[in-house]
């Protein structure tokens, strides 16, 4: 194992080292781009000074304690723009699922909160994302916000994860879709998102000490091809390097991420700035590629990017055309976002509308993972016993700086946890009184969960029972096991005793093991459900819409059967001690195999798949067909509705190289047909998920051979398959 990561060290130094020289020496030339030469102009006219100002952003507020600047709004952070610039200040906010008011800092703060990105995710669906993208986009615009600190593609390398809630899953093609369509709506509104945490800052344990250590040629085959599919589907006018190393170098002065990787490979025109505290130098950092210090007055060990750079470049340790080029990354980015020409307009929130978007993105992206005897959708007329989970005020939601805070206020107090992130935070969405509004004629009852026997009691009185159950996960922290919280798992054990018409609906940020799954007839995977959750979720159970949303994360049986059982100092109880857990490695031998890789690799029948869902009708799929025209695979297939209800369904097709190795997703379509209907589908397959990463010569080379083509409804579907030859053939990176 140390051999190994030496080796990956070596070669991606190397890689680094060779390409740093000339990245950090050349200016951003992108001829004929209206953006950069716009940049250009501004750029001409300004004085060194100007342009050092602007690779160094304060504190906007976003620390507890801390006050907004001048200027400021009271937000991550703020950057005045040279005075005379006709540039604009820049109001950088959090996050990724809505507009966060850190510490509560604005009076008028609250905002609509999406579902968590992994619910987003589970839809499949890139319009929804983009939709769910341009409403978060549109209120940071009408909050006065210009930079969106969202668009989190970090692989699920582990389920444990504490913001694996705020990624897309597993998968780098399901990820860099779903993601990159998030940032293209954001930015449709004029505001700039920022694709983070780049890159493997796959676990919060360690998080800012522990180096990630990879096969470079691994992880551009996994965690960044999420990445780079990420930016060429939204366009990121920035992206945010981790706090953690990677093959020993901390992600902000990494020369083979930054340099070589972002801007050569890729092409990347924007600007990368660092994760708040992840900035370790001034010119290391500057010359590995990183562009702008985050809330470096604050944040980080010593303000770099301000005197201690300027002394660099007085000294040659750093290039004046290197300087040049980070000012003009992040001018080119105001400019290609909309920034100057279109400034925030302040307005009130639509919050009905917003609430709405929330609300139909849940509905899309919650995923059915059992119905046994169709439980669900529930009889409009039943006597049903609500349990749990808090759902006669609200739902849960995820904890830290993607944090909105919730219109309508905290509605559940407690249990008390005083550090960071505080208690969880419900929104006032609540699941029971959707219930009792979408099925006035249902006899609906509550009980909190609490007393076990007095449930019980409840559900024996009952037709039905639903479980609310929970599982509070947060940024600083990966969950310590995979179990529901609290007493939630002997709950359902001793519910579903009592009344087998039990359905349990899990708002959780990650997969959890269900110890009971077989003695429940229903399970509603509803994520962290987000402002219009409550509706949601009482929508689906009612069948007002029905469920659409498949897995992007493996649900394992056991925690034993991840490539990782163990998170070394998960256990330390406090965050903060937890975060900075020193000298640690963690070696992902496992390279691209993330997964439902893994899982394939090694022959693991997970608890479910990958891809998974189920919803109120059935369908079927024939004509499997895979041909390779203009250098492109291109596989068709019939879908036919042959249930009676309409439906939405998510064919997936998975491909396997000539030369072995997992399967991998190779493409996807969303498909809404009524009853008795069915279309011709026709799914292309990106070249890249039928290629190797050569690492020698810096590009993709797809084999020869026969590859092995299957349409699936998950990851482990082997009922239909295909195989087409394909010529070898080799892709720039
Ligand atoms: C998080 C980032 C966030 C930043 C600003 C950091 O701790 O990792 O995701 O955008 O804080 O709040």
């Amino acid at each position: 194992m140390k051999l190994s990561r030496k080796i990956f060290l070596l070669s991606a130094v190397a890689c680094g080292m060779m390409v740093a020289h000339d990245a950090a020496h050349a200016a951003h030339h992108a001829p004929g781009d209206p953006a950069d030469e716009k940049a250009r102009q501004v750029l001409a006219h300004m004085s060194p000074e100007d342009k050092m100002s602007l690779l160094f952003s304060v504190d906007g507020g976003g620390f507890n304690g801390s006050v907004a600047p001048p200027g400021g709004l009271g937000s991550a952070a703020y950057l005045r723009a040279p005075a005379g610039s006709g540039l604009p200040d820049l109001q950088i906010s959090d996050a990724g699922l809505g507009i966060r008011n850190p510490a509560h800092i604005r009076k008028d703060g609250a905002a609509v909160s999406l579902p968590s990105g992994l619910s987003t995710a589970s839809s499949w669906d890139m319009d929804m994302a983009r939709e769910a993208g341009a409403m978060i986009g549109r209120e940071a615009w009408q909050s006065g916000f210009n930079v969106l600190l969202g668009g989190g593609a970090d692989l699920t390398r582990d389920p444990r994860g504490g913001r694996n809630f705020e990624y897309a899953g597993e998968d780098p093609l399901q990820t860099g879709r779903m993601v990159g369509s998030t940032i293209a709506g954001v930015q449709s509104q004029h505001v700039i998102s920022t694709l983070k945490h780049y890159a493997m800052n796959d676990l919060e344990t360690s998080r800012m000490t522990m180096s990630a250590d990879i096969d470079p040629v691994a992880m551009r085959e996994s965690d960044l091809l999420g990445f780079e599919i990420a930016l060429e589907t939204g366009h990121p006018g920035s992206v945010m390097c981790s706090y953690n190393r990677v093959n020993d170098l901390y992600a902000c002065e990494n020369p083979y991420l930054l340099n070589t990787t972002l801007k050569q490979d890729w092409h990347y025109p924007g600007f990368v700035m660092s994760d708040w505290g992840a900035t370790h130098s001034s010119a290391r950092a500057a010359l590995a590629g990183l562009d702008q210090e985050s809330a470096g007055d604050h944040a980080d060990a010593r303000p770099y990017f301000q005197a201690l750079l300027a002394a660099d470049v007085k000294a040659g340790r750093v290039p004046q055309s290197r300087i040049d080029d980070m000012a003009q990354r992040i001018v080119r980015s105001l400019f290609a976002q909309g920034l100057v020409d279109h400034p925030p307009q302040r307005a009130p929130l639509d919050v009905v509308t917003d609430t709405l978007v929330a609300q139909r993105d849940e509905e899309e992206g919650a995923v059915l993972l059992r119905n046994e005897g169709n439980v669900l959708p529930l009889s409009p007329t039943a006597r049903i016993a609500v349990i749990g989970g808090h759902a006669d005020v609200g739902v849960i939601s995820g904890g830290g700086s993607s944090q909105v805070d919730p219109i309508g206020g905290e509605v559940v107090k407690g249990p008390g946890k005083k550090d960071w992130p505080g208690d969880p935070v419900y929104f006032p969405s609540s699941p029971l009184k959707a219930m009792r509004a979408e099925a006035p004629s249902a006899h609906i009852t509550y009980d909190p969960g609490t007393n076990i026997a007095a449930a019980v009691r409840a559900a024996r009185a009952a037709d039905v029972a639903v479980v609310y159950a929970t599982q509070f996960t947060f940024e600083g922290m990966d969950a310590p096991n995979m179990h529901l919280d609290g007493n939630a798992d002997a709950l359902i054990a001793a519910v579903a005793a009592a009344n087998p018409r039990t359905v349990v609906v899990m708002e959780t940020g990650d997969p959890v093991l269900m110890p009971w799954n077989s003695s429940v007839a229903g399970v509603l995977e509803a994520w962290f459900p987000g402002s219009g959750g409550g509706t949601a979720i009482a929508r689906l159970l009612f069948g007002k819409v029905a469920p659409s949303g498949h897995l992007t994360m493996t649900f394992p049986q056991a925690e034993s059967q991840l490539a990782h059982p163990d998170i070394a100092g998960v256990t330390a109880n406090n965050v903060f001690e937890m975060q900075f857990h020193t000298d640690q490695e963690l070696v992902y031998d496992e390279g691209s195999d993330v997964g439902y890789r893994w899982f394939d690799r090694n022959h693991l029948k997970p608890l479910y798949p990958f891809g998974y869902g189920l919803t109120y009708t059935t369908f079927a799929t024939d004509g499997l067909a895979a041909g390779y025209h203009h250098k492109e695979l291109t596989v068709t297939f019939n879908v036919r509705n042959t249930g009676t209800r309409p439906g939405v369904d998510v064919p997936q097709v998975y491909v396997g190289l000539p030369d072995g190795g997992a399967r991998r997703l190779g493409g996807w379509q969303r498909v809404t047909l009524a009853p008795g209907e069915s279309r011709q589908v026709s799914v292309q397959v990106d070249p890249r998920l039928l290629a190797h990463f050569d690492g020698r010569h810096d590009r993709w080379a797809i084999p020869s051979g026969r590859f092995r083509v299957w349409l699936g409804t998950s990851a482990v579907d082997d009922s239909q398959q295909v195989s087409v030859h394909l010529p070898a053939r080799t892709l720039a990176p």
